[in-house]
């Protein structure tokens, strides 16, 4: 068959679709960038905000009107949308054949085989407070460590699964319902991940989690730490730099910050979203911290990571939340530097304790309102923040053409395969002139984005850039 795959919500996702696909060539299929040239459609979705959600319905619904206008075509709704909804995917919508949960992903070749010949169906994980058995666990952990680490031309980064599952209990969250329990995985299978893909050429590895820094494992007798985590897989030869998505404040020991100065490879980045600078919105959230143990953890980081890096999320227009606790976040947001923030207008999921407790009573124009105003104070952190920058010298990992490059390509592309080519179109077809400069982008170390010219053939290289301009988004420079 051929397949297509669409991947919405977060990094895990990605690396989920990364494993689905594996596992669906390793059955002899096809994975097809274009959705009209396929046979079966697979969607993994993200049940985090409402309108992800709608996106995939929508999807659905037009997939519903050409399989009734005879066209041939598979359905198959994977990730947390199809853990949260399960049956009621197929029921309410009969244009969808397969639904299978995250936890369940090495089940997808059987059922779109099955529904090939006719017979759709449902995998799902049991629900909590039971979880996924050793069984699954351990067929999951496979999956992983079967993938194929073979890079692109040009793609230096990849991300490993240090655990699944999260035991927060946000009161917003929906993640811990749909992904389930936490539970990391074996440290040495980690490393093992990590060596086969360095040895295939990526040389920047980002270990991800629901809450990256709770990672612990006894299973060999002695206690493994993400400090010890960290450690172990810096240790792979090759490997350039490591980093970590996403972190919850309150597992941020010293002994993580410790081993992000001392391991010469692990970036100074953290991503540690703190939801809310107010403690009465912190406290509805179920978040486990005040604002004062945030802002000490802040500074905890920036005392003992020189030059550390941070970015956040914020969740606007939680239930009850007033202008005061509105203004809160804004100072935290000041207060913190971020790089970046994440602003989301709170949307509540059904089945979350908040969604059940507190009535969702905050306008939807008084959150979009908060939203803009937040924005607009980390557009002003941000620009400080990378202003920082200007005179500096970064080391940037080159990960291709800019946005705007690939949109001029296009263009060229679009004009120079229009059917009255230009009149000075070389008549031979062949070029002498040497290969010309795009502009590109990269990250550096501290995951702000770098925008420069250079030749293409740098992508996945790195190099020096020096900074000469700055905007709340972008560092601008010349190699
Ligand atoms: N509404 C809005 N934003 C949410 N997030 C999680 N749940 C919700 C929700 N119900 C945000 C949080 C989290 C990010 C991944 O999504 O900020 O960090
Ligand atoms: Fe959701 Fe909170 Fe877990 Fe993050 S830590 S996945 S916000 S419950």
């Amino acid at each position: 068959m051929r397949i297509f795959i669409e991947t919405m919500g977060c990094q895990m996702n990605k690396l989920d679709s990364e494993l689905a696909a594996g596992a669906l060539r390793a059955a002899g299929h096809e994975i097809v960038e274009d959705r009209r040239q396929a046979d079966a459609v697979v969607y993994n979705t993200c049940s985090v905000r409402q309108h992800a959600e709608q996106k995939v319905l929508s999807r659905i619904g037009a997939d519903a009107q050409r399989k009734e206008s005879g066209k041939r075509l598979l359905v198959a709704v994977i990730g947390c949308m199809a853990q949260r909804m399960g049956e009621s995917l197929r029921r309410k919508y009969p244009a969808v054949d397969v639904v299978c949960s995250p936890g369940r992903l090495f089940d997808l070749p059987e059922l779109l085989a099955r529904a090939a010949a006719g017979a759709g169906g449902v995998s799902l994980d049991p629900a909590r407070p039971a979880g996924p058995g050793e069984d699954d666990i351990a067929r999951m952990d496979d999956l992983d460590l079967a993938r194929d680490v073979s890079a692109a031309a040009g793609q230096s980064q990849a991300f490993v699964r240090v655990m699944r599952g999260c035991d927060f209990f946000c009161s917003y969250c929906i993640v811990p319902f749909v992904r389930g329990p936490e539970h990391s995985r074996d440290p040495s299978h980690v490393v093992q991940e990590v060596g086969r893909l360095v040895q295939a050429g990526r040389s920047e590895i980002t270990l991800l989690g629901q809450t990256v820094n709770s990672y612990h494992w006894a299973g060999s007798g002695r206690a493994v730490r993400f400090s010890d985590l960290l450690a172990a897989v810096s240790a792979v030869p090759g490997l350039r730099r490591l980093r970590f998505v996403t972190s919850h404040p309150t597992d941020f020991g010293d002994d993580i910050l410790q081993a992000m100065r001392d391991l010469p490879n692990v970036c100074p980045y953290i991503h540690c979203p703190a939801q809310s600078g107010s403690d009465a919105v912190l406290t509805r959230m179920n978040r486990g911290y005040t604002r004062r143990q945030y802002d000490e953890f802040v500074d905890r980081a920036r005392t003992i990571v020189p030059g550390v890096v941070l970015a956040g999320d914020f969740i606007v227009g939680f239930p009850g939340e007033t202008q005061e606790d509105h203004q809160a976040s804004a100072d935290l947001i000041r207060r913190s530097g971020y790089k970046n923030s994440f602003i989301f207008k709170y949307s509540a999921r059904p089945g979350t304790p908040a969604a059940k407790k507190y009535a969702d009573d905050i306008p939807q124009a008084v959150k979009a309102r908060r939203n803009n105003e937040l924005l607009a104070v980390q557009e002003e952190a941000g620009l400080a923040h990378h202003r920082q920058y200007v005179g500096k010298t970064v080391d940037v990992l080159v990960e291709g053409p800019s946005a705007s490059a690939k949109k001029t390509a296009r263009r060229k592309h679009e004009s120079s395969s229009s059917p009255n080519p230009p009149i000075h179109a070389s008549a031979t077809g062949v070029s002498a002139a040497a290969p010309a400069a795009v502009q590109l982008m990269g990250r550096t170390t501290g995951d702000h984005i770098v925008v420069f010219d250079g030749l293409a053939t740098l992508s996945g290289r790195y190099v020096n850039v020096q900074i000469t301009d700055a905007t709340s988004l972008t560092l601008l420079g010349c190699l």
